[in-house]
């Protein structure tokens, strides 16, 4: 393959990208410029909960509002390109490779205003992501389905911006919005668990405490203390928390034991019990009340599983138990009718780990930044091994559970 066709290649594949890096753009500067939102909030006023249409006027009108002026702002910022090339290289080829994105532009624009004149079946062709119907997969990461579209009508509108691809709502942080939501935290009095219950309640989520302690807690907040909604709950109970469950949008598993060099019998099954089964009785119990299309596009669960998932923690229990439920997860999230994010984190200072390198605080503004970029594997540690080591067992693990094993 010559250098010349790679370039080319390149070009046309850049183009279509950076389409959509306009489109994107634009789509979340209409939310923050208002002249530009008063065409855009055409768009916010076509559908119903379900994506049904309220009207077909409204429908129609909001593609001349909103998708005709954004396909022609996008095909003057495809422009660009195609003429940067031939002004820099005075190439015919690579600027019409550079216009990919041009025609990629126009068949919106041909689709917008098909939609807009109201012709037969130009809204089932063309209009996807906005389809009535129940939600098959929950959001996807790298490629906007109906499910992640939904939540910029329904869930919130500063979020969510993206149409295709979801690269700009990565770069801005704005793939998973936090502010309302309901989130629980399980090993909630410790370390990472308060930390994580401030970080979540300092971006506007409205948390509760999971505690297998019986005092209630609070948050310090610039200075005062803030009571937060605390829950008693004890391992082998699980089953009390469902009522609770139904109620929560993001449930967060983070309790956790270390029974250190511990090996007698009581050990392994302190360290299974706690670490493994207990979380995995509690996602199961989670997952039940996945059950309608809000529920799939907005509920989800994050595991701290840990680094020991890949690397030794010389405390053979603790890395047996947290890599067992490492496993199950990998096997349970093949199916699993909601997003799962797994928290594989490195040594912060805590009860379970008192020298531990970081902080329960920096981990914690780590996770959530992660979680808003939509990472599904949270890595926050300083071992480079396990950024290496990691992503390469999970793709091995669920490729081998996906050969294996059945629906
Ligand atoms: N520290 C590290 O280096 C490190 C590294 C990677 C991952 N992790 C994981 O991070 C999570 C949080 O740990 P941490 O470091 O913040 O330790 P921590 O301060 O000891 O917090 C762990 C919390 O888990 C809960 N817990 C402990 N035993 C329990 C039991 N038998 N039943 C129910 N809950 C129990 C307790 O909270 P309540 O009393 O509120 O229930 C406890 O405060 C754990 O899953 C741990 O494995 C830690």
């Amino acid at each position: 393959m010559s250098t010349a066709w790679l370039i080319t290649m390149g070009l046309a594949l850049g183009s279509v990208l950076w389409a959509e890096l306009v489109r994107d753009s634009y789509h979340a500067l209409a939310h923050v410029w208002s002249p530009l939102y008063r065409l855009h909030a055409w768009h916010h006023r076509v559908f119903r909960p379900d994506l049904s249409v309220v009207s077909t006027e409204i429908y129609q009108k909001a593609h001349w509002y909103n998708d005709v002026p954004e396909s022609l702002v996008m095909l003057s910022c495809g422009l660009i390109l195609p003429m940067g090339i031939w002004l820099w290289q005075g190439s015919w080829s690579w600027a019409l490779a550079a216009s990919l994105g041009m025609f990629y532009t126009f068949s919106f624009l041909v689709a917008a205003i098909a939609r807009g004149l109201g012709i037969p079946s130009a809204d089932e062709i063309t209009d996807l992501t906005h389809r009535p119907g129940p939600f098959l997969t929950p959001p996807t990461p790298w490629r906007v389905n109906r499910t992640y579209h939904w939540r910029h009508h329904f869930d919130s509108q500063n979020a969510y911006f993206c149409g295709t691809l979801t690269l700009v709502d990565k770069f801005l942080g704005t793939a998973l919005a936090l502010k309302g939501k309901k989130i629980a935290v399980t090993g909630a009095s410790g370390s990472l668990g308060m930390a994580l219950l401030s970080e979540l309640h300092g971006h506007g989520a409205k948390v509760i405490a999971l505690t297998s302690g019986d005092r209630p807690l609070s948050l310090i907040v610039n200075g005062e203390t803030v009571p937060i909604k605390t829950e008693q709950w004890t391992v082998g109970q699980e089953k009390q928390l469902l009522e609770l469950f139904k109620d929560i949008d993001i449930l967060v598993i983070n309790h956790g034991v270390n029974v250190h060099q511990q090996r007698t019998a009581i050990a392994i099954e302190e360290a299974y019990e706690v670490n493994t089964f207990s979380a995995w009785r509690m996602l199961e119990l989670f997952l039940q009340t996945v059950k309608t299309n809000k529920d799939i596009a907005t509920k989800e669960v994050w595991i701290n599983t840990s680094e020991a998932e890949v690397n030794p923690a010389f405390s053979p229990l603790y890395e047996l138990s947290k890599r067992a439920l490492g496993d199950l997860i990998t096997m349970r999230r093949l199916d699993a009718p909601c997003v799962i994010r797994k928290l594989i984190l490195g040594p912060f200072k805590s009860n379970l780990n008192p020298v531990g390198i970081l902080s329960a605080n920096w981990v914690a503004k780590e996770i959530v930044k992660a979680a808003r970029r939509d990472t599904r594997n949270i890595i926050v540690t300083i071992n480079p091994l396990t950024w290496l080591l990691f992503p390469l067992k999970e793709l091995m693990v669920s490729s081998y559970f996906r050969l294996f094993t059945r629906r």
